[in-house]
């Protein structure tokens, strides 16, 4: 389905995903390739209302594990249908900021809803489209603590205000996802003073890529 690249980054929250995004971008465009980052949730203005639902804390109390599941879904099927696939289609290079995997981790793994149902929720909502690669920043809990942000709703967001434990067993998703699928989830381990050799070893990877 790909006449472009698809990659995405995946990880817990404060792993240094858009530091290294951005490089990338900069690396990739200094070539100059078409390259369009994007994320999720939330890349398109109907994305935008979903991610103010999934995350902003006023809704924390009206949330269920169910409703987040579809409205991350909801996110994605839009996404997937009018931005990543044309985008794709067109040859242009593509990182997108979180994509499946993310659901598997936080929603499957970490929450609170059957990783089978999530699995089959996840390939409906991507339209089959798997990432070329997937760069998964692995990051201890420690690493992260520290890093929570409060840009966007003034406070920590719905799923950075949650437990350690449940933040544990997301990295522990993350992790078990690079183990069963290593060809396309390349684990890049996040070290906060060691940006640059992390970005070395991804552009390795999307050297070998765009070769091929
Ligand atoms: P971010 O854009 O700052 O990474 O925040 C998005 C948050 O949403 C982050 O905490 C991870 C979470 N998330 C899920 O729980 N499931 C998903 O499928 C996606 C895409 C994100």
């Amino acid at each position: 389905m790909n006449d472009g690249l698809f990659i995405t980054f995946e990880g817990p929250d404060g792993n240094g995903k858009s530091t290294q995004i951005r490089l990338l971008k900069e690396y990739l465009e200094k070539k100059e390739l078409s390259v369009i980052v994007t994320r999720e949730p939330g890349a398109l203005d109907i994305g935008k209302k979903i991610r103010d639902l999934l995350l902003n804390p006023v809704y924390k109390d009206q949330m269920t594990p169910e409703a987040e599941l579809f409205l991350y879904e909801a996110d994605r099927a839009l996404h997937t249908k009018n931005l990543i696939i044309p985008a794709l289609k067109n040859g242009s290079i593509v990182i997108s900021d979180r994509y499946y995997d993310s659901t598997t981790a936080y929603q499957g793994v970490a929450g609170k809803i059957d990783l089978g149902l999530v699995l089959l929720c996840n390939k409906i909502a991507s339209y089959g489209l798997i990432p070329d690669i997937t760069f998964y920043l692995h990051a201890e809990l420690d690493d992260i603590r520290r890093k929570t942000t409060t840009e966007e709703f003034g406070v920590a967001d719905r799923p950075e205000s949650k437990p350690d434990d449940e933040k544990q067993k997301r990295i522990d998703g993350f992790y078990a996802l690079s183990t069963l699928e290593p060809e396309r989830i390349k684990l890049i381990k996040y070290i906060p003073d060691k940006i640059d050799a992390m970005q070395s070893e991804i552009r390795k990877y999307v050297d070998k890529i765009l070769k091929s």
